[in-house]
């Protein structure tokens, strides 16, 4: 059945031609591209007119000798035989990691391969250079499975979506902390048990703090912010607050004012400059995005032509892998690559506006002494930043030790106002716990 599946050998007469490709890893998203391969062969075929066989695969460990032998390719751990090998137009380097996995996608553009990545943090936090490396040389660089799993948004933000001038993005672009979020929300469980379970169901990234800092979503912004302004804003700067902040309590408030909390990716141009973050935030729960749960991601993006959501498994093997498999075949049915959708590869750095100037609703919860006077100092320094209050609810009991919570919803307010709020009633001894502030979307 393998002999079938790859029969090794020039295609012959009347038979489809062959692509050999090979593999730099083979874990989660390594496997699900080799059953897509298999599986899906005879629709490869008929939209390609080739067929795909996967011949090499490097391995750094020998564990992984028995399953790449299993599906008919050679287990190498030299990646210079994958590089040598002309047979082998197209690598996949699906390893992760910034060290090595960069020096071989270099070694592999200059050879002349076309490289397929699922590594958003190379390509985020130094990437620009493999870009314009990739034009020079002529070779496709396709990295859809870099964001959103198999949710396909970087297709259609170089293509489909080309005719939209676009203004804003946002998404949950993280399975890991959309699904903790989802867990501890819907079934009241406690952080560390939801992030056992998406360990387990494959969600998360090997350093799963990547995930719960929100730097994986961090590094999926960066390359969606390329490929929607076409400017490169430096990851190093893009402010990022993860879901490690957030409490239960804080969840039920959210849901008792009718939120959820999400993990979002925002950015948006004003005026040509970018503002961006990656911060949790209170969803109106009637909002799509509210209603985007487990491992699932959603990116919506609006433009000068309209709305566009989309929405998909983020992560996993099957998605991902389908999302590989997408780049290799592209490398077949394009010519010319085109791998940030720009004629030029090489962006101009983004200018940028300070998140902490954007204009929003706020959710702001202290835990304070239950004492006269205490609401109307707080409201007093929130009316001297000119915060306008909207609801506040205050419970007479809590889990919060000595504490109670009080929670205000505001007007439209500068963050920048709200956090020099915060700051005056700490520094008035007003608060007897950590105060936490959401935006609202
Ligand atoms: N760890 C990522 C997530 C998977 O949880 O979304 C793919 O990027």
């Amino acid at each position: 059945m393998l002999e079938e599946q790859h029969p090794g050998r020039p295609a012959g007469p009347g038979q489809p031609q062959r692509l050999d490709i090979a593999l730099a890893g083979f874990g989660t998203v390594g496997q699900g591209l080799a059953r897509l391969v298999h599986e899906n062969r005879e629709s490869i075929r008929r939209r390609t007119g080739k067929e795909i066989r996967i011949k090499s695969v490097l391995i750094r460990s020998e564990h992984r000798r028995a399953a790449v032998e299993a599906i008919g390719a050679r287990a190498v751990t030299d990646y210079r035989e994958l590089l040598d090998d002309p047979d082998i137009a197209v690598v996949c380097e699906l390893m992760g990691g910034t060290g090595f996995a960069r020096r071989f996608l270099e070694e592999a553009i200059a050879a002349g391969k076309h490289v397929v990545t699922a590594n958003k943090a190379l390509l985020a936090e130094n990437g620009m250079d493999l870009f314009a490396q990739a034009q020079a040389r002529g070779v496709h660089l396709g990295f859809e499975a870099s964001v959103a799993g198999g949710i396909p948004v970087v297709q259609p933000l170089k293509e489909a979506l080309a005719g939209n001038r676009l203004q804003s993005l946002l998404g949950i672009l993280n399975g890991t902390a959309n699904y903790i979020l989802t867990e501890m929300t819907d079934k009241g469980l406690d952080f560390g048990t939801a992030l056992g379970q998406a360990q387990q169901l494959g969600y998360a990234e090997a350093d799963p703090t990547l995930d719960i800092q929100g730097i994986d979503a961090a590094h999926k912004l960066v390359l969606l912010i390329r490929l929607a302004f076409g400017v490169d804003y430096p990851f190093a700067q893009l402010p990022v607050t993860g879901i490690t902040v957030v409490t239960p309590m804080d969840i039920a408030f959210a849901r008792e004012f009718g939120f959820r909390i999400k993990l979002l990716a925002q950015a948006r141009l004003v005026d040509g400059k970018v503002e961006a973050g990656v911060y949790p935030a209170l969803v109106p729960e009637g909002y799509l995005l509210a209603s985007v749960s487990g491992a699932y991601n959603a990116i919506r993006l609006e433009g000068n032509a309209g709305p566009v959501v989309l929405h998909g498994r983020g992560a996993g093997d099957m998605p991902t892998g389908s999302a590989v498999l997408a780049d290799v075949m592209a490398t077949i049915r394009h010519d010319a690559p085109d791998n940030l959708g720009f004629v030029d590869s090489r962006l101009p750095e983004a200018e940028i506006l300070d998140l902490d100037d954007a204009v929003s609703e706020h959710y702001v919860r202290f835990i304070v002494p239950d004492a006269p006077g205490v609401l109307r100092d707080i409201a007093g320094v929130m009316a001297d930043h000119a915060i306008s209050l909207q609801q506040v609810i205050q419970k007479s009991r809590s889990d919060a030790g000595e504490g109670i919570p009080l929670v205000f919803l505001t007007h439209e307010a500068a963050a920048d106002a709200v956090h020099k709020a915060m700051r005056q009633v700490e520094a008035l001894g007003l608060t007897l716990g950590t105060t936490m502030h959401y935006r609202i979307l």
